[in-house]
């Protein structure tokens, strides 16, 4: 399967998403550990949330490498996470952060034409980072 260039292009893909969701999930526990202030009571449990939701997307992309009969990376995105405790900052780089996933995850998609039932599981994750993101755009 792995001689398959067309396959190739997509586990690329899939493991430069599965390398973002293993970021995210470090960002989000990092900003739910450090996030300072009145927001703090909203944003710990937010960010919290969104760490498990990276690390179940995590898992789903892992089954999916697997599946097409590629090697998952096991390391995240190098891209560093800013740290900071001021939220303002924080919610600037989630939404970054989120932005880059929904971009990632739709190209994805275009890549499967073939194989229905992994495009309806990439799918659902798409559309949760565009959730993401229409819900940041509204805090900020
Ligand atoms: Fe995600």
């Amino acid at each position: 399967m792995s001689s398959d260039p067309s396959n190739e292009t997509l586990v690329a893909q899939l493991n430069k998403a599965l390398g973002l969701e293993m970021r995210a999930e470090v960002m989000y526990a990092h900003y739910a550990a450090y996030v300072k202030g009145i927001n703090r009571l909203h944003l710990k449990p937010y960010f919290e949330a969104e760490a498990t939701e990276s690390f179940n997307h995590a898992s789903m992309v892992r089954n999916a490498i697997n599946q097409l009969g590629g090697e998952a990376v096991t390391v995240r995105d190098e891209t560093p996470i800013l740290h900071t405790s001021d939220y303002q900052v924080i919610l600037q780089e989630v939404l970054k952060t989120e932005r880059l996933a929904a971009e990632t995850y739709h190209g994805i998609l275009e890549l499967v034409t073939d194989n229905e039932e992994l495009h309806d599981i990439l799918e659902q994750i798409y559309f949760a980072e565009v959730r993401s993101v229409e819900e940041l755009t509204q805090l900020i």
